[in-house]
């Protein structure tokens, strides 16, 4: 059978590496794709981004199911689109990704369904804004309402810049129409993770754990980024506190949405902060999968995806079960020289050696001509390495790392040390 990635980065070739794996499957098209998923020979890249004429290819060329990796094509109704053409689809509705795409929907529903989450209120008009932080003071956070890759959320250590913050977004127009309106919540204190299951309209199927790394520095320094690393399983994540997630945050909101009458089906990643204490709060929710996340999630799973995700779109997924390979995958982003201010472009890239069982190079912003691969985007390439403990992990990503180049190479020396401390800690007693 013939499937579809709807995406180009680092997470959209990991899911279509996953899919081609299926002895069922003959090719993934990849659309637009990048240079990775170019050079693959299971794997073909389609120059089409538009829904309809995507939509028109699956017709044409008898695709059997679509999985969209990125947020602005679900915002924007794919799925709706390709349901209402009989398309088989594994992703949410225009409607259902409002808990995504729109941050003061999402606190709206947490808040109807006594959801953990930081309190909060809504603003669009700018003295009243800057009164509410008057009264409650830093740190406080305030988040555009639209989508805005990443670039929407201020986590203001002091007044001023909380102030600056709201006169960026809704004086000057900063995020445009992502930032006329702005949630402002309380500062949660903690440990990120990030949640991820798939939701079939009723039933869901977790996947394995994860954390990954935002700032763009060793030691959590530096500007925020769209990830720099990651790896799975997340050791913060017991099993305790899964069930609690699970109980807490993800069940609710998929009863949630479905007494609501928006049907949730898709990826859904809850972005958690877990304090001192060990208890959960969703900081936000994803209708997608995260990048760099699947990387080493996917990395991990065995077994035939491709069936999981026709589960999943045919409602079974309760007769769906995961299985993980047993070891840590560790996943390590090499950005470019400048990332993430203004990435350069068209800097050569040389010495991505083949796959191996413990070593695999995923694709982002890369392209390739005539048989030459270079730089296109921010994030360049993310390598993930397995292996039985954190550190070992850490061991064959860097030693794979220490193979490849490109001029103004950027990236962690220290991807998974929370995982490595916890697990010396835990040791300690
Ligand atoms: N209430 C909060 N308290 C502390 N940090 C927060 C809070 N909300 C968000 N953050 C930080 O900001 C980052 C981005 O916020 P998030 O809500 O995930 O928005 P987005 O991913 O859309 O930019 C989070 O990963 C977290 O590090
Ligand atoms: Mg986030």
């Amino acid at each position: 059978m013939k499937l579809l990635v709807v995406g180009s980065g680092g997470r959209e070739h990991a899911l279509a590496w996953k899919l081609a794996q299926s002895p069922r499957v003959q090719i993934v098209y990849v659309a637009p794709g990048n240079g990775g998923t170019a050079q693959d020979e299971c794997l073909r890249n389609l120059d089409i981004t538009d829904p309809a004429a995507l939509a028109d290819f699956v017709e044409r060329e008898h695709v059997a199911l679509t999985v969209i990796g990125l947020e602005a094509p679900l915002a924007a109704g794919i799925v709706n689109l390709f349901r209402s053409r009989g398309l088989k689809v594994f992703g949410p509705t225009k409607e259902a990704a409002q808990l995504e795409s729109s941050k003061d929907f999402a606190k709206a529903f947490m808040k109807r369904h006594h959801i953990p989450t930081a309190e909060y209120e809504t603003f669009t008009d700018i003295a009243a804004a800057h009164a509410y932080i008057d009264r409650k003071g830093a740190p406080i956070v305030i988040k555009a309402d639209g989508l805005a890759a990443g670039k929407g959320v201020v986590v203001a250590m002091s007044p001023d810049e909380a102030h600056a913050a709201i006169d960026s977004m809704l004086a000057d127009n900063k995020l445009g129409d992502a930032g006329a309106r702005v949630v402002i919540e309380e500062f949660l204190a903690g440990e990120e993770a990030s949640f991820i299951v798939m939701v079939d309209g009723k039933n869901v199927l977790p996947l394995a754990s994860s954390q990954d790394h935002k700032r763009l520095l060793d030691g959590d320094k530096g500007p925020n980024t769209g990830g720099m690393g990651a790896y799975s399983p997340a050791p913060i994540v017991t099993p305790q506190l899964h069930a609690r997630v699970m109980r807490e945050i993800i069940l609710p909101t998929v009863r949630g949405m479905e007494n609501e009458g928006i049907r949730y089906t898709g990826f859904l990643y809850a972005g958690l902060m877990i304090d001192a204490n060990g208890n959960p709060k969703t900081l936000e929710f994803n209708c997608r999968m995260g990048d760099p996340e699947t990387q080493p999630i996917m990395a991990r799973l065995k077994g035939d995806f491709s069936k999981i995700v026709e589960m999943a779109i045919d409602g079974k997924l309760d007769g769906a079960k995961l299985d993980w390979d047993r070891r840590t995958a560790l996943g390590v982003v090499l950005a470019a020289h400048d990332y993430p201010e203004t990435p350069r472009k068209g800097d050569r890239i040389t010495g991505i050696p083949a796959e191996t069982t413990d070593a695999v190079t995923f694709h982002a912003g890369t392209t390739l001509t005539d048989g030459k691969l270079t730089t296109s985007g921010g994030r360049v390439l993310c390598i993930v390495g397995l292996a039985d403990s954190v550190h070992d992990a850490q061991s064959v990503v860097y030693d794979t790392v220490n193979q490849i180049s490109f001029d103004g190479m950027q990236y962690r020396r220290d991807i998974g040390y929370r995982a490595v401390n916890r697990k010396q800690s835990d040791r300690q007693g």
